[in-house]
């Protein structure tokens, strides 16, 4: 078999037999095969899609090619969650905590950004000290002892993914199906949960832009998770508006930190407080999401949520100090603040313009080995719906590159539209399947 082929049957739309998955798969992964291969393969994937099949194929292809984890000796559910990606979408950095403080392990595989979106790992790294390259044989005691432990892929776990991830951030593949529900399910797989609630967000600032595309995400990554024996919920989700109010990692970490002490912003709250419902249910730890609910607010207002939080970052080797100083995490030697050019009302903000404004700004990466600024990024301050005044505040700029921050603000002046008309904020959560 020779990569070539595989390339060239997947550009003239044939598709692929499980062998061919996974000899590519293997080959990258063993670095038998080029970057430039692999990226003209994803390419043609981008453009011809994949069947139900070959997804199936794919994910298992890429489960496999590292170890797959099994926890089930310790005796308790173990549930994660996993977002396809969004501007400010910083819930598994809430999500950890609380749901490790009400009793359910959880074992988070998680992303470096990607595109326009932002990533856990990312956000994470922004602490001191803070390891997210934990070893397998570091990574179970972990989860035994704290609860929680949020790490990448590695050479060990999910490989494939790492290095497929990387890839198609810089070669414009990521918003693409079959390779979205292979790179989420395979990581999510291998990570030995029980149960899995996943985050599928629909707008203009997320990888899918109709309804109908993330229904049909969804129900792949359903029947993928059924296949193999795990508990799945799904929730469709708004992301035409940033989530919350920071965009940018330091800036997303402290938001997150505030959210646990009691001090999110409404919106982002409210997702993450439905996402831990799920997952207390699916952990066992509360018999309906009502329930699951009032566990949530409990574990934020008792602190147990925040001292979790610190005990993680301890636990990963970070300082932990952060949560209470924010002057340890990175910053920015500017801001701007970027004004309403009219009165009105906010009608839309075109949300993946406000992500790629802030990746332009450091946040996220160009280029495979792109260094980031973690400490640039936006404060948004108008959502959609609300009304401004002329030269009131829209959004504030932490920058530290002039001519970066130049380009950003034009981008994001861009992204609003701002009428007359009133509009209704878009509905946050828009489905939680199957129903
Ligand atoms: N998150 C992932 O892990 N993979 C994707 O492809 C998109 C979001």
């Amino acid at each position: 078999m020779r990569a070539v082929d595989i390339i060239a049957k997947k550009r003239d739309g044939r598709e692929l037999t499980r062998d061919e998955i996974g000899f590519i798969i293997r080959g990258y992964t063993e670095g038998n095969v080029a970057n430039y291969q692999m990226a003209a393969l994803l390419m043609a994937i981008y453009l011809r899609g994949m069947t139900d099949d070959e997804t199936l194929a794919l994910t298992e292809a890429m489960l496999h090619s590292g170890e797959v984890l099994d926890f089930s000796d310790l005796g308790r559910p173990r549930v994660d969650k996993h977002s396809t990606g969004g501007v400010g979408d910083k819930t598994s950095l809430v999500i950890a905590p609380v749901v490790a403080a009400g009793g359910v392990l959880v074992p988070m595989i998680s992303g470096h950004a990607l595109a326009h979106s932002g990533g856990t790992l990312d956000k994470l790294e922004s602490i001191r000290g803070f390891r997210t390259d934990l070893s397998l044989a570091e990574f179970q005691p972990t989860l035994k002892r704290v609860g929680a432990a949020l790490i990448g892929q590695t050479a060990e776990i999910a490989p494939a993914d790492k290095k497929l991830y990387a890839l198609r951030d810089v070669t414009a593949t990521v918003a693409c199906r079959p390779l979205m529900a292979a790179s989420i399910m395979s990581k999510k797989m291998a990570e030995g949960a029980s149960g899995l609630v996943l985050d599928v967000k629909v707008g203009s600032g997320a990888f899918l832009k109709t309804e109908e595309e993330a229904r049909e995400l969804a129900k792949v990554m359903i029947s993928i998770a059924q296949g193999m024996n795990k508990d799945c919920v799904v929730f469709i989700t708004d992301m035409n508006q940033p989530l919350g109010r920071a965009v940018g990692n330091s800036l997303e970490l402290i938001e997150a930190f505030e959210t646990l002490k009691g001090r999110g912003a409404d919106d982002f709250n409210t997702l993450c407080r439905e996402l831990s419902a799920r997952m207390f249910v699916l952990g066992n730890a509360a018999s309906d999401a009502d329930r699951g609910r009032r566990f949530y607010d409990e574990l934020i207002e008792s602190g147990a949520a925040l001292a979790k939080m610190s005990d993680i970052i301890r636990a990963q080797q970070g300082d932990a100090n952060v949560v209470d100083n924010y002057d340890l995490l990175p910053g920015t030697s500017h801001q701007q603040q970027l004004l309403s050019p009219a009165t009105g009302y906010v009608q839309a903000i075109d949300t993946e313009a406000i992500g790629h404004a802030s990746m332009l700004l450091g946040a996220g990466r160009v280029w495979l080995d792109s260094a980031i600024d973690r400490g640039v990024g936006l404060t948004v301050h108008a959502k959609i719906g609300d009304r401004v005044a002329l030269d009131s505040l829209l959004v504030t700029i932490h920058f530290n590159d002039a001519a970066r921050a130049e380009e950003a603000v034009g981008e994001i002046r861009a992204a609003y539209k701002i009428g007359d008309e009133p509009v209704e904020p878009p509905r946050l959560i828009k489905a939680v399947l199957p129903s």
